[in-house]
């Protein structure tokens, strides 16, 4: 199961975030309605099963072992974004304000991918001090992956769900 082109878990995540931010570079220049909605549906679909994976397995492993303060930002932050990718996927690019939609989530993933990868303080930083086995984190991650991929290329993925926020339905 292991594949050797990522170390650990944290290089596989950290693999993650260069894809999403080079896909919204791409989206940055891109012109044309299909091609702006192909490209967000793959950064929809690549967040998605990321923050599944950080949330399932990667966060609920650290839980403890580090700061919770950062546990608790970045779950919260994942609902943020969770917000606007629901959003995105159920509208085309002609819709209003969609542009700006993914503009506004390409600026609050650049925020939380700081947080996570920030130098000493930072969430991975922090994982690497513990004893959590961060090997044996990747290959569960990277079967979950597989699973997800599979799932979203035959049934299509569920709308995010939130984990920490409480939607208020009225
Ligand atoms: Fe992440
Ligand atoms: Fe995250």
């Amino acid at each position: 199961m292991a594949q050797p082109e990522f170390t650990d878990a944290i290089a596989l995540l950290k693999a993650d975030h260069r894809k999403v931010e080079g896909l919204f570079e791409q989206f940055e220049k891109a012109r044309g309605d299909a091609t702006k909605q192909k490209l967000c549906h793959q950064i929809c679909i690549e967040l998605k099963i990321h923050t599944l994976l950080e949330e399932e397995i990667f966060y609920p492993a650290l839980r403890g072992k580090i700061e919770d303060d950062t546990l608790d930002e970045a779950y919260v932050e994942h609902d943020g974004a969770k917000v606007l990718i629901n959003d995105l996927e159920a509208a085309t690019p002609d819709a209003d304000f969609y542009d700006a939609k993914v503009k506004v989530l390409s600026e609050e993933i650049k925020h939380h991918v700081h947080e996570e990868e920030m130098p000493k303080e930072g969430m991975f930083a922090q994982a690497r001090d513990t004893d959590v086995d961060l090997v044996e984190l990747r290959d569960r991650m990277l079967a979950r992956k597989q699973e997800l991929m599979a799932q979203a290329e035959a049934s299509g993925l569920p709308a995010a769900k939130p984990h920490a926020v409480n939607l208020v339905t009225a």
